[in-house]
């Protein structure tokens, strides 16, 4: 199994950010995720242009976005520019139209959907939606704030049905919120791709590479 790590940046301290992108360099990471909400569809605002800036300019890790945005479409284009690997929009933003998911095919990013936890994976499969997803991203946690605690019972019954799901069509598993030292030999039985990780690698400055280094060696 490959595991690929993407430490969630909302979860660093910004005033330390030109430290904390060097160790982020240093470690194994695989990807840097960045966490945009808009204050509309999740109670919280977070990350700029001003940090995505910052961070295509000193990170050499790439870079995906996970928009908790009401309007997802106001960002491909931009985001397309900056070359961001995973753009990431959630389901339920785009509810009443899917359109959005074709376009970001059509770039060179990979097309990630989110699913809230009270959301259904069997969303995808209604909606015939699933032929354009490279990735789907499992909220382990409801969207707008690091450092909240693991939601068990629908995340791991999620994980087995996509599990299931993916033996027929082609995507990454990915999910966000709340994973450390703790949960995560229970939750990789559940073969996941991609694990978000925010307040376990960044509350101890020093900490940051081995943290990065010990989940992505896991298996
Ligand atoms: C929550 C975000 C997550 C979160 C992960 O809305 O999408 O990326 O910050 O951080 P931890 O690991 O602290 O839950
Ligand atoms: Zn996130």
């Amino acid at each position: 199994m490959n595991l690929s790590i993407a430490p969630s940046i909302i979860a660093a301290e910004i005033s330390n950010i030109d430290n904390i992108i060097k160790k982020i360099n240093e470690s194994q990471a695989d990807v840097i995720h960045i966490d945009i909400m808009d204050g509309h569809f999740v109670p919280n605002i977070a990350i700029g242009f001003d940090i995505v800036n910052f961070l295509l300019k000193y990170s050499i890790k790439p870079l995906e976005v996970h928009l908790m945005v009401t309007n997802p479409n106001d960002y491909v284009d931009k985001l397309e520019k900056l070359k961001i690997k995973n753009m990431i929009v959630h389901y339920e933003a785009i509810i009443n139209d899917f359109s959005i998911l074709e376009k970001i095919k059509k770039t060179n990013m990979k097309v990630g959907i989110a699913l809230n936890p009270n959301t259904a994976i069997s969303v995808l499969l209604k909606n015939n939606i699933i032929q354009y997803i490279d990735i789907v991203l499992i909220m382990s946690v409801y969207p707008g704030f690091s450092g909240q605690k693991f939601i068990t019972k629908t995340s791991y019954d999620k994980l087995y049905e996509l599990n299931k799901i993916k033996k027929k069509y082609n995507f990454k598993i990915e999910i966000d919120g709340g994973i450390n030292m703790t949960n995560i030999d229970y939750l990789i039985q559940y073969n996941p791709d991609i694990l978000v990780i925010g307040k376990s690698i960044f509350h101890k400055y020093d900490q940051i590479i081995s943290k990065i280094n010990y989940f992505k060696n896991i298996m």
